[in-house]
């Protein structure tokens, strides 16, 4: 029903995955793959094609009226795929979840104070908290049993009076962590003791694998709702992430209305018209072509770590419950960090992320994005397979 098989040359569409890879990988032949940022090489749902085919037959593009209908399908959404009742009053559009955390900090904290990330993380944490004058408080993930963990009593030696704010990722990128419903209530309980706001970035909350289960940290832990600011979107999921389209969703009336304030200041209180167009469309009806994607994307992942792992003897990849972002630990090939890029890069002409930019913890690894046509992925397996070819020999 849904051909995700399907190739869909993208270079020259402005698709930064794609169009702006030459100029910043430096790899610069014609079948350079990209295996960065996080976007599919998949179209969009069929209802959101459809919706943005309407809006363009009647040609009248003018402001956005927000009727709450959109607010409305993310309460609907949120309910139905986790169980999470979220009354459309306490959701506030943001041009993406970036933009929001950015906002966010502005609204409960001020220039100097410091704010906890779990590194390795999502490097836009660490890019949004120092351009509005934060500092990062690093708190190391631990790898244990195949998976990351959180050390807490580590984050307790390191707070000082400045420490405001927690950047979560749930499910966290990299390394597909979901987070157990434990996992969370210790974070939440820790953030409860030593007054921290925390956020909760649950972007790839519907993109789980396998049977891996979200529990929204709000689900997980009622108990801080006054404290939590929940980010979340429809365009990691449904694969628009140029519709620039997120939420802060709190059920805390100051503080939403402290967010509010700076959504105010910024100019930003009316929205994006195609983009709140084409979000709405796929939480109405994207859930068909989700279910099949998740089958698809679980199947590449099996595949992709089966793969990478048989070409270079040592990689190892990270199983990932959520995310379609394949996070790969080279250390046990016996060869440097900068050996491994270089061969990614020159030989296998591919553009991976490097572990580097997640920051601490990230140095020996590579994030490799497999939400691409199968038969993209085997060429870029095929061209690994050589690059690292003499590891097998
Ligand atoms: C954890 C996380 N948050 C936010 C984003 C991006 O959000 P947006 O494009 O809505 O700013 C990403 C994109 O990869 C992400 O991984």
């Amino acid at each position: 029903m849904f051909d995700f098989d399907r190739v869909i040359d993208r270079r020259g569409t402005h698709a930064s995955k794609w169009d702006v890879a030459p100029r910043v990988s430096g790899i610069d032949t014609p079948d350079m793959i990209p295996m960065w940022v996080a976007d599919m090489d998949f179209a969009a749902p069929p209802g959101v094609t459809q919706a943005l085919q309407a809006e363009v037959s009647l040609a009248t593009h003018g402001y956005y009226a927000d009727t709450g209908s959109w607010a409305a399908a993310l309460s609907d959404w949120v309910a139905r795929r986790h169980g999470w009742r979220v009354d459309p009053a306490w959701a506030s559009p943001t041009p993406g979840v970036v933009s929001g955390l950015g906002l966010v900090l502005q609204a409960v904290s001020a220039p100097g104070d410091e704010v906890v990330v779990f590194p390795p993380a999502y490097h836009a944490f660490r890019r949004i908290i120092v351009a509005n004058e934060r500092h990062i408080l690093d708190a190391q993930l631990v790898e244990t049993d195949g998976r990351y963990r959180m050390d807490l009593d580590a984050l307790r030696e390191k707070l000082t009076p400045r420490t405001k704010v927690v950047f979560f990722c749930s499910p966290h990128n990299p390394g597909g962590t979901v987070w157990s419903v434990d996992e969370i209530r210790a974070l939440a309980k820790f953030c409860e003791e030593h007054n921290l706001i925390l956020v909760s970035d649950e972007i790839h909350c519907d993109l789980l694998l396998g049977d891996a289960k979200h529990t929204p940290t709000i689900a997980a832990a009622p108990e801080i709702a006054d404290r939590l600011i929940t980010c979340i979107a429809a365009t990691k999921t449904f694969n628009l992430a140029g519709a620039h389209v997120g939420a802060c969703v709190t059920s805390n009336a100051e503080l939403k209305r402290r967010i509010d304030a700076r959504i105010a200041a910024s100019g930003l209180s009316s929205y994006n018209r195609f983009g709140m167009i084409a979000t709405e469309a796929a939480w109405r009806t994207g859930e068909a072509w989700l279910e099949a994607l998740l089958r698809y994307l679980t199947a590449a992942r099996d595949f992709f770590d089966a793969r990478i792992e048989a070409a270079a003897p040592g990689a190892r990849s990270m199983r990932l419950d959520a995310t379609y972002l394949g996070w790969v630990d080279f250390s046990g090939t016996g060869l440097p960090p900068e050996e491994v890029a270089a061969r990614i890069k020159t030989r296998a002409r591919i553009f991976v992320s490097p572990g580097t930019q997640f920051g601490p913890g990230g140095e020996t690894w590579q994030r490799f994005n497999f939400a691409t046509p199968r038969p993209i992925l085997v060429e870029a397996l095929d061209r690994l397979d050589d690059a690292f070819a003499d590891l097998r020999a």
